[in-house]
């Protein structure tokens, strides 16, 4: 099996060819220091036997480099011992980690920087218009990833990336789409590469580190750049030990694709192996993707199966059908407007350093419901040593899963379904299909029952909508939707903006105000149905046993 080889990165060898793809967690302080949730949720993912991980984009400086609220800082040296922490953490566990340095640019957060968002050419952002950079913020730019760099040499990382993908600022200064400057820094090819050139050249100079680029193979936009493009950047920067490719510009399906597009979506996309030790990122979910990105390149980046399940590396080398699998609704994990990172069906994600251990159960236990919520009390049980009965009037396996319209949101669902069965059935839980059960039990059966939003066709949506797909735009294939202002609230700006021009595209229309009485409304944190199931489950299981136990509830 190829992951399992180690790998060269510069003069690194990496144990496997699994790394853990950068990833904004918002589990940084709101000064941009670490801390021991943070350092907790990768390490979590080093011990689950990545061979690399790769810190989410960290700023650059205190002026207008910062994306996000809670986003890791790199632009202050008195970040080192925490940052030491970290990567002593990651080194404890076996992994290398890098660290990943962005300046987000025109992306910047309006609200979260002290000055206004800045691009190679004030165009338009998501309705907002950052400014046309001068040749001192250019130059401020190039110190300012030197001096990040030197931060993270003293705080002990093992390499750094530069983000360039995702219409963050360097990737704006390479896209000839974004950047229209008619100075030395844009017009011909080599002028959009100039900046991310002399970024380069400083950061290796500082640091003396292994240095890598995040690249968008390609932008999904009409007038987007092709897969060639990318890889020619690539292979025409001077002075890295590897690329990494990730794709995308504003808008879908970008890097994080949703159950909607076909696994290993870039992968597919690269023209030919470029000329450097490359990593290949994207909808990789399990030991067969990681495989046929190996045979293409040398290392397979993974982001949201990652979230999914910790140990994925060491599963996919050990035990690929114990994977508890990404079903890439892009719910839970791309809530970041306002919340931490999470996992729709993983709840212990983002709460790594919280984890209280398990109380021991002994004897049998009865749990009635397969679906979500009782597979997971049923697991949650097992582990904690009972023997598990489960009892399911249906004559399968998956609740309301199974109650989903045919077609990609339900196959991709029904994996988790998968994962379930074949953990129980290995530690000898039994299952009762087609059975009533009254008996003393733990009551899993649905809160309330599932209404499929195509089945009711409403004509109003108010419900938070994330990535890329979601069933408004399937409703509109057929009829006149509405959707109302409140459901882009999680999403930031420019997310946000591509969301709406995607949905007015397909005939959709906005509202603002309140949603009437027959819209479709989850509200808030109920759209993570998945994830409440899961955790109802628990919660079900731990009431239960209170009552047994004569304890207060
Ligand atoms: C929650 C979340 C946060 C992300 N943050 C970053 C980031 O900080 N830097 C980056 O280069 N990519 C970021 N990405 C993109 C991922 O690195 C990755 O390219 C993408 O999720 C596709 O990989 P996957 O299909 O394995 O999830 C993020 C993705 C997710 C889901
Ligand atoms: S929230 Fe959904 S898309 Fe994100 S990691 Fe979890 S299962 Fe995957």
């Amino acid at each position: 099996m190829r992951a399992s080889l180690p790998g060269r990165i510069g003069p690194l060898e990496v144990r496997n060819r699994i790394v853990m793809a950068p990833m904004i967690s918002n589990l940084a302080q709101e000064t941009g220091a670490t801390d021991e949730a943070h350092i907790a949720y990768l390490a979590a993912r080093a011990r689950g036997g990545a061979g690399l991980v790769i810190t989410e984009y960290t700023y650059v400086d205190g002026l207008n480099s910062r994306g996000s609220r809670n986003e890791l800082g790199a632009h202050r040296e008195d970040f080192v011992p925490k940052l030491r922490r970290l990567t002593e953490a990651i080194h404890e566990a076996g992994s290398l980690v890098f660290l990943q340095l962005v300046h987000a640019g025109g992306k910047a957060g309006w609200n979260t920087n002290p000055q206004a968002p800045m691009a190679p050419s004030a165009l338009d952002y998501g309705g907002h218009h950052p400014r046309e950079m001068t040749a001192e913020d250019l130059d401020q730019v190039v110190e300012s990833f030197r001096r990040a760099a030197r931060v993270g040499a003293l705080s002990n990382f093992d390499g750094l990336e530069i983000h360039a993908a995702h219409a963050y600022l360097l990737h704006e200064f390479l896209s000839p789409a974004l950047n229209r400057r008619e100075d030395r820094y844009g017009g011909s090819f080599e002028n959009r590469l100039r900046l991310v050139q002399e970024v380069l050249q400083a950061v290796r100079r500082e640091a003396g580190l292994p240095l890598g680029i995040r690249l968008s193979l390609y932008e999904d936009e009409a007038d987007g750049y092709p897969p060639e493009y990318g890889v020619q950047v690539a292979e025409r920067l001077e002075g890295l030990d590897y690329v990494h490719f990730s794709a995308g510009r504003f808008a879908p399906p970008g890097s994080s694709a949703s159950f909607g597009y076909p696994a290993l979506h870039i992968l597919r996309r690269l023209p030919r192996r470029p000329a450097l030790p490359t990593m290949v990122v994207g909808s990789v979910l399990d030991a067969n993707g990681v495989e046929e990105v190996l045979e293409k390149v040398d290392f397979v980046s993974v982001g949201r199966a990652m979230l999914a399940d910790p140990n994925f590396a060491w599963k996919v080398m050990h035990d690929p059908e114990g994977l508890r699998p990404c079903i890439r609704c892009n719910q839970a994990c791309r809530d970041l407007r306002w919340g931490e990172v999470r996992c729709t069906v993983n709840p212990d994600t983002g709460h790594e350093a919280e984890c209280p251990p398990r109380r021991p159960i002994t004897g049998p236990i009865a749990i009635v419901g397969g679906g979500v919520k009782g597979l997971e009390a049923a697991l949650q049980a097992s582990l904690a040593g009972a023997s598990v009965t489960l009892y399911e009037a249906r004559e399968a396996l998956g609740g309301q899963l199974l109650d989903l319209p045919e077609g990609a949101k339900r196959s991709e669902f029904l994996r988790l379904v998968r994962y379930y069965e074949t953990v129980l059935r290995r530690r000898e839980v039994s299952f009762r299909l087609k059975t009533r059960y009254d008996g003393d039990a733990v009551d899993c059966r649905p809160d309330r029952t599932y209404e499929s939003l195509l089945a009711r066709r409403p004509s109003e949506v108010d419900s938070p909508i994330y990535q890329h797909l979601d069933e408004a735009l399937e409703l509109a294939r057929e009829q006149k939707v509405t959707i109302t202002e409140g459901s882009l609230s999680a999403l930031d700006p420019v997310r946000a903006h591509a969301f709406r021009e995607e949905a007015v595209r397909r005939g959709i229309s906005f509202h603002a105000g309140s949603p009437s009485p027959e819209a479709f409304s989850c509200g808030g944190q109920r759209q993570y149905d998945i994830r409440q199931a899961i955790l109802a489950g628990r919660r079900a299981l731990d009431e239960y046993l209170r009552g047994r136990d004569g304890l207060p509830s």
